[in-house]
């Protein structure tokens, strides 16, 4: 059921760097050779205050730009926001979208996180659309039903696999060096591989499936060589450009 897909390595630097960290992104965009590129896609999601200054540094790097969150609408009285238009304006190209950090401390709900999906979908922005439990859930044996919920509720109809990127992050593995077994993740990303496919058809069978969720230079190989896992959506081990280079050589490392 599996084909054949280029995976991708994503960082997102949350609510970190200033000007000062235009070196590790310069480092970054340098050290990705545009052969490498072709078999492995690097994306970088600075804060939106490094967005524009970041595509610029990457005008001549296959390294792709994007941004942590966006609004649903495409511009209006919405203080402090920023649409997915002015993303694409700064030349960013994938916005993430329904970060459990953004779940958690904005309250968005799964049809937010939809709607703000359509509307990278409408400035021609890759989405990745982040689904996945808690702890407590975990425990209660119910991951399975929250992403079956959290994809059925966040993924819009029409969706591809060019416009569309599914990240599974156990939100207890997030930021706290805790990792799933690799059953574990093998057992989520199947389940999503194909919960896609009954939805989206084709298109399901060729959609990345990105896990995040504590993933660092020491552990990037062995989960990219999970069943499924078609790539990393790192935080804090992107950072620094040493780090995220040493990610992309292990993704580069896996057999296609
Ligand atoms: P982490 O964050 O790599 O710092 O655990 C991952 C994420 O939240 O995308």
């Amino acid at each position: 059921m599996t084909e054949k897909i280029r995976p991708l390595l994503a960082g997102n630097w949350k609510m970190n760097g200033t000007r000062d960290s235009l070196t590790e992104i310069k480092a970054i965009a340098e050290a990705i050779t545009p052969a490498q590129a072709l078999k492995v896609e690097a994306l970088l999601c600075p804060p939106a205050t490094l967005l524009y200054v970041t595509t610029a540094l990457c005008q001549d790097s296959p390294l792709a730009v994007g941004a942590q969150d966006c609004h649903q609408h495409r511009s209006g009285a919405h203080t402090g926001d920023i649409s997915a238009e002015m993303i694409a304006d700064c030349f960013g190209t994938y916005v993430i979208v329904g970060h459990s950090e953004r779940r958690r401390d904005h309250a968005e709900t799964s049809e937010l996180v939809r709607a703000k999906a359509e509307a990278a979908h409408a400035a021609d922005l890759t989405a990745i659309i982040c689904v996945g439990e808690t702890l407590a859930e975990r425990q209660q044996g119910q991951t399975i039903a929250v992403l079956q919920k959290q994809i059925e509720a966040s993924v819009p109809q029409g969706s591809t696999a060019q416009n569309t990127v599914i990240a599974y992050e156990p939100v207890w593995a997030i930021g706290t060096g805790m990792v799933p077994q690799p059953s574990e993740i093998a057992e989520a990303h199947s389940f999503l591989r194909s919960d896609l496919v009954t939805r989206l058809g084709r298109t399901g069978k060729s959609m990345r499936l990105l896990y995040g969720g504590s993933a660092n230079p020491s552990n990037a190989a062995a989960l990219v060589g999970i069943e499924n896992v078609n790539g990393l959506l790192v935080g804090g081990a992107s950072l620094k450009a040493v780090d995220f280079i040493a990610m992309y050589g292990a993704c580069l490392k896996q057999p296609a």
